[in-house]
């Protein structure tokens, strides 16, 4: 599996143009697709996208908008993925990150998705940095950021090639 994660809020065409590339494309697995904002970017670019999200209303929305082939919707965890093992050449989490609970969860949402990743998968992570204006924006909501420096050790242990950060 190889890892890139960016650290700083990007839109999500721009992370969707990411994935522009044959080695992201087979299989696309987009974690906590919201409203699905990149949805249908990634279904343009992806042979096949699925799509999840752990609210119900989002994944109900977003199912009924799909067209249910090339791109699908599932409600569920990210830290305990509803998928199968080896499925998907790529995963893409847009700005999901921070919003689980405890970085536990977050390490089980990692290895939960190296699981679903077939052999040299790519995951693709956008994230925001820690800071009070993050902070603030986040006062009615979760906000657990994720740090490059403490990603990288959590991650390297897992990951083929070293994580590669890069700043939007
Ligand atoms: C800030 S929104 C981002 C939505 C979309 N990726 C975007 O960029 O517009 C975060 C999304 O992550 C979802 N989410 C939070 N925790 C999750 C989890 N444990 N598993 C799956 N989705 C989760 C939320 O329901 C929400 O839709």
């Amino acid at each position: 599996m190889v890892l890139w994660v960016a650290v700083l809020a990007l839109c999500n065409t721009a992370a969707a143009s990411a994935v522009d590339s044959r080695r992201f494309r087979a299989w696309v697995l987009e974690l906590g697709a919201g409203p699905g904002a990149a949805t249908k970017e990634l279904g343009h670019l992806a042979t096949r996208v699925t799509s999840l999200d752990c609210d119900h209303a989002f994944a109900a929305k977003l199912g009924a908008r799909v067209d249910g082939v090339s791109v699908t919707v599932v409600q569920g965890d990210a830290a305990t993925l509803p998928l199968s093992d080896g499925t998907f050449s790529s995963a893409i989490a847009i700005l999901m990150f921070h919003h689980l609970r405890s970085e536990q969860l977050q390490d089980l949402a990692f290895a939960e998705i190296w699981r679903v990743l077939r052999p040299a998968g790519v995951f693709l992570a956008l994230e925001i940095p820690d800071g009070w204006l993050n902070r603030v924006g986040h006062i009615r909501s979760t906000f657990v950021p994720v740090t490059p420096a403490s990603v990288f050790a959590r991650l390297t242990p897992r990951v083929a090639q070293a994580p590669d950060f890069r700043p939007g």
